[in-house]
C-alpha cells in the first residue's frame, strides 16, 4: 500500500464495514506511516479492489477501533488488523490470497504467530485461513475487543513455525 491508495482504501472500507466500524482517514495514513510494509493492497485491472492491514506485535495484544499501530520492538506476532474486499471482488480468492502473502512474509521474518480480531461474522474465514478463537488475550484488553461494533468480536490466532518434537526412544 503507497500513500496515493489511500483513497481507494477508504472507498473499500465505506463498502465493507458497518458504520460503527470505520475507521479515519486520519488513523489509516498514520498507520501506513508507522507500519508500510506490512500494508498491502491487491487490484483487479489495475484498480485497488482489497487491502490488508497489521503490524509487528505481541502475542496476547489487541488493536482497538481508532487506534493508530505501535509495532512493537520485540515482536513475536503479525497483528492482522484490517483486511476488507470491495463487494465487486468477493468470492474470488483475493482476501485469501492476501493473507497468505502476509503470513509466508512473517515466517520468513520468524515470527511465531498471527493474530486477529474477527468481527462482523468472520469467523468461518478465518478458521479456513488456519487460525483459532483463542483465550489468550491479556485481561487488560478485553476493552480494546469491546469497542468493535456487528456482533461478538473474537480474539483468533495461529501458531507459524514449527514447534520443535523432542527426540522419542523407544
Ligand atoms: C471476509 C472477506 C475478507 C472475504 O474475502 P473474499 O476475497 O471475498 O474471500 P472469498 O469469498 O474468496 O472466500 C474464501 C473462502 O472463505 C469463505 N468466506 C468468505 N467470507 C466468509 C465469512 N464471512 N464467513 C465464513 N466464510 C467466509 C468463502 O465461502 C470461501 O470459502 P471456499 O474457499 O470454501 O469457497 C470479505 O468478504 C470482506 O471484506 N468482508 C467485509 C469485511 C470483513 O468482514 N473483514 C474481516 C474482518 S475481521
Amino acid at each position: 500500500m503507497l500513500p496515493a491508495d489511500i483513497a481507494s482504501v477508504l472507498h473499500v472500507q465505506s463498502h465493507s464495514y458497518l458504520p460503527d466500524n470505520i475507521e479515519s482517514e486520519a488513523v489509516i495514513r498514520a498507520r501506513l506511516a508507522s507500519a508500510p510494509d506490512t500494508a498491502w493492497v491487491a487490484e483487479v485491472n489495475g484498480a485497488v479492489c482489497a487491502y490488508l492491514v497489521g503490524y509487528r506485535s505481541r502475542l496476547s495484544q489487541v488493536g482497538a477501533l481508532g487506534d493508530g499501530f505501535e509495532p512493537a520492538e520485540a515482536p513475536d506476532c503479525l497483528y492482522l488488523h484490517d483486511l476488507a474486499v470491495g463487494p465487486q471482488a468477493r468470492g474470488l480468492g483475493v482476501g485469501p490470497l492476501l493473507v497468505a502473502h502476509a503470513l509466508s512474509q512473517a515466517r520468513r521474518e520468524g515470527l511465531a504467530w498471527a493474530a486477529l480480531v474477527s468481527v462482523q461474522g468472520s469467523q468461518g474465514f478465518w478458521r479456513q485461513r488456519g487460525f483459532a478463537a483463542s483465550q489468550q488475550l491479556h485481561p487488560d484488553q478485553a476493552l480494546a475487543l469491546a469497542s468493535y461494533a456487528g456482533g461478538p468480536a473474537c480474539y483468533m490466532t495461529q501458531a507459524l513455525l514449527d514447534v520443535p518434537v523432542s527426540c522419542q526412544t523407544e
